[in-house]
């Protein structure tokens, strides 16, 4: 049959009318997702393996629907649809980020936990005005903290935890109006800035890094923001504060395996919140304050592996406790007795937490500083001058 021209022409029309349909948009809606578009296929290029096909259907300008990109109208013209948030978490993706995802500046939200992502975050994320969480955790990344998470503006929720970043953690992390703040398992060696107090932040978490020195005074200004404090491993030494004291919303307080020492301030007892509590693997000596026993919520306190010589009876109601590996008389599972004797023979020793400079004396000899006594705290180590009952007399140990 011979068609007439017009219905030939109709059908060439109808066809490519479908076939731009079942393809794609002819070009992107609008041009900031023009932009994301090539940010995004920068970045599928730099990505070198993805196993599970995460973004085998990362082509063509339809971004909104690329496995792990979420749209959504823009905050400053609701009838513009933009890039807002990225997830690709456990996606087994491994490669880089490149330069090129600044161009994401609507981005809201960006969490690519668990994948095998390796260098640094690009300087360019300064662009990220919006972003509000980034969460890079368990990944590849080295290198020095990435700093440029310093300049996001709208910056909440900062998740770096279980990477390679080394180095300092920079002291203006912590004057930033962060709600939650996750550095652990990576390899900073830095110090606890005077200025932890001015953070916000609801969780924080140093754990398994290396961080010099003690808590800063300052923490005292944290009392009713902050709920979590982890820092598990990370090289306490001296003796803890009343400070601590101040933090009466904390909920988890952690601050097992580092060398701590002294007695455990009674201030802990006015730590009302508080539900669950570790200190253990430790030097803590002395008894246990019977306040703390008595928290309202406490659930769980660990202080194993210690020193600790007495243990109020209110201590053992807590449903779960665990005090084995002390000095404590009459207890089950304790050290022996010579080695309880030789640690009380010692003093305690809370330099770690004097202001005055760490332990290894500098090679330059410094300037002779004005003497500032540092008068010893009111740490005792046990048995402690009015003799508790629970402690034994120091001619028996
Ligand atoms: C995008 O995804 C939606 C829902 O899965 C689908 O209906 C639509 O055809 C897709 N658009 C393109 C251009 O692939
Ligand atoms: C990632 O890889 C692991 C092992 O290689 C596999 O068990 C897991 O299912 C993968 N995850 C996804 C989301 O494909
Ligand atoms: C109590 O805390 C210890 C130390 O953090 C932990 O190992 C244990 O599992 C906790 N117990 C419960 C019931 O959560």
């Amino acid at each position: 049959m011979i068609l007439p021209s017009y219905v030939k022409y109709l059908i060439l029309i109808l066809l490519s009318f479908y076939t731009t349909r079942a393809h794609q948009a002819p070009s992107p809606p609008n041009p900031r997702l023009q932009k994301a578009y090539f940010a995004l296929q920068a970045w599928k290029h730099s990505i070198k393996s993805d196993p599970s096909g995460f973004t085998s259907n990362w082509y063509g300008y339809n971004v909104c629907n690329y496995t792990g990109v979420f749209c959504a109208p823009s905050l400053d013209d609701p009838h513009v649809t933009t890039v807002a948030g990225i997830d690709l978490n456990h996606a087994n993706l491994s490669g880089s980020l490149p330069e090129d995802l600044g161009l994401l500046t609507d981005l809201a939200l960006f969490h690519i936990n668990s994948n095998k992502f390796c260098g640094t975050v690009p300087k360019s994320f300064y662009k990220l005005g919006l972003l509000y969480e980034l969460d890079i955790s368990n990944n590849r990344f080295s290198g020095n903290f990435p700093s440029v998470v310093l300049s996001l503006p709208s910056l909440k929720f900062l998740d770096i935890r279980f990477n390679q970043f080394k180095g300092e953690v920079p002291s203006k992390l912590y004057d930033l109006k962060l709600d939650a703040i996750f550095i652990n398992n990576n390899l900073f060696d830095t110090s606890f800035p005077k200025n932890l107090g001015n953070s916000p932040v609801s969780v924080v978490v140093f754990a398994n890094n290396n961080i010099r020195g003690c808590l800063p005074s300052s923490i005292i200004k944290m009392g009713e923001t902050l709920h979590e404090l982890i820092m598990t491993n990370v090289g306490l030494s001296g003796c803890l504060t009343p400070d601590i004291g101040s933090l009466k919303q904390l909920t988890v307080f952690d601050v097992s395996y580092n060398s701590l020492e002294g007695m455990l301030p009674e201030s802990i007892g006015g730590m009302k919140s508080l539900e669950q509590l570790n200190v253990g693997n430790n030097k803590f000596s002395g008894e246990i304050p019977s306040s703390i026993c008595s928290l309202p919520r406490l659930e769980n306190f660990t202080y194993s592996d210690n020193y600790f010589c007495g243990e109020p009876k209110i201590c053992l109601k807590l449903a779960d406790r665990d005090d084995r590996q002390n000095c404590i008389r009459d207890r089950p599972a304790q050290r022996q007795v010579a080695e309880c004797k030789a640690f009380y023979s010692r003093p305690v020793n809370c330099r770690g937490c004097s202001p005055s400079p760490p332990p290894p004396p500098p090679p330059p000899p410094p300037p002779p500083p004005p003497p500032p006594p540092p008068p010893p705290p009111p740490t005792k180590h046990c048995p402690p001058p009015p003799p508790t009952k629970h402690c034994p007399p120091p001619p028996k140990y």
